[in-house]
């Protein structure tokens, strides 16, 4: 017998990676001797209570089973069915996950490819949170610096932070409400709580960590590379 609600992870990873400039889909840029979403998927694979992760590739994806030897199995799938946007590629995912048993009411925990430096714990961090909660919530950090609203290039308006946070991921939801936002939210947003709060609802936002940033820029890159290499030291240490 099942137990109910599962968990998932999916993992958007059919974007082209434009702004990181390395030449090729960030998620395969090399960082610390594997892929990008190699360090991610290692991360989630430490979640016991993942029924599965489910990678969603672009549909004419021909890198990542090189990339990630060793994906595949009960708990890893790798499924080609991506989308133009972010959200379509989320949406996507959901029906592959709802074709291999997924119910309405099990969570999905959406994490960004790039986000490579996740750690095992701060997912079971929003999992403690989040399985209690009728919404759902997701990982996200008070806005610490002074934040600026700028018109061609220069500051005109300094806005209230006090009640700003930055959006991580996972970002973790019952996969039927998902379905739903996203459906009634269309491509143009970027985040899952984003679509869910525009259903009226109010995700938890659930603190997360300084480490936890999204790569987009090289300099994001070398951060990384350098942070990883940090760790293996510490870990050999
Ligand atoms: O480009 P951005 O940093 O916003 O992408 C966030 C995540 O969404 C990445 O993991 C990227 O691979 C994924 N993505 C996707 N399908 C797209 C665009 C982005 O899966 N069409």
């Amino acid at each position: 017998m099942v137990k109910q609600p599962r968990l998932y992870a999916l993992v958007p990873c059919a974007g082209t990676g434009e702004r990181a400039a390395s030449g090729q889909p960030k998620q395969y840029a090399p960082l610390a001797g594997q892929a990008m979403v190699a360090h991610t998927l290692a991360a989630l694979a430490r979640v016991p209570r993942l029924t599965a992760t489910l990678v969603v590739l672009a549909p004419l994806d021909t890198q990542f089973a090189a990339h990630v030897p060793g994906f595949g199995g009960e708990r890893a799938w790798a499924v080609a069915c991506g989308g133009a946007t972010r959200a379509a590629s989320v949406a996507q995912g959901l029906v592959e996950l709802q074709r291999r048993g997924a119910g309405a009411k099990d969570w999905v925990l959406v994490h960004d490819a790039a986000r490579c430096l996740l750690r095992a714990e701060w997912v079971d961090r929003l999992i403690d949170a989040c399985a209690d909660d009728t919404v759902g919530g997701l990982l996200a950090l008070p806005v610490a610096d002074t934040v600026k609203q700028a018109e061609a290039g220069r500051s005109v308006r300094t806005l209230p932070r006090s009640d700003k946070w930055a959006a991580q991921t996972p970002q973790m939801f019952r996969l039927g409400l998902l379905q739903q936002a996203l459906a009634n939210a269309g491509d143009a947003v970027t985040d899952e709580a984003s679509a869910v709060e525009a259903l009226g609802h109010a995700p938890l936002l659930v603190r997360g960590e300084l480490e936890n940033f999204k790569i987009t820029w090289p300099a994001e890159l070398a951060l990384a590379e350098r942070l990883l290499h940090s760790r293996n030291r510490s870990e050999i240490a």
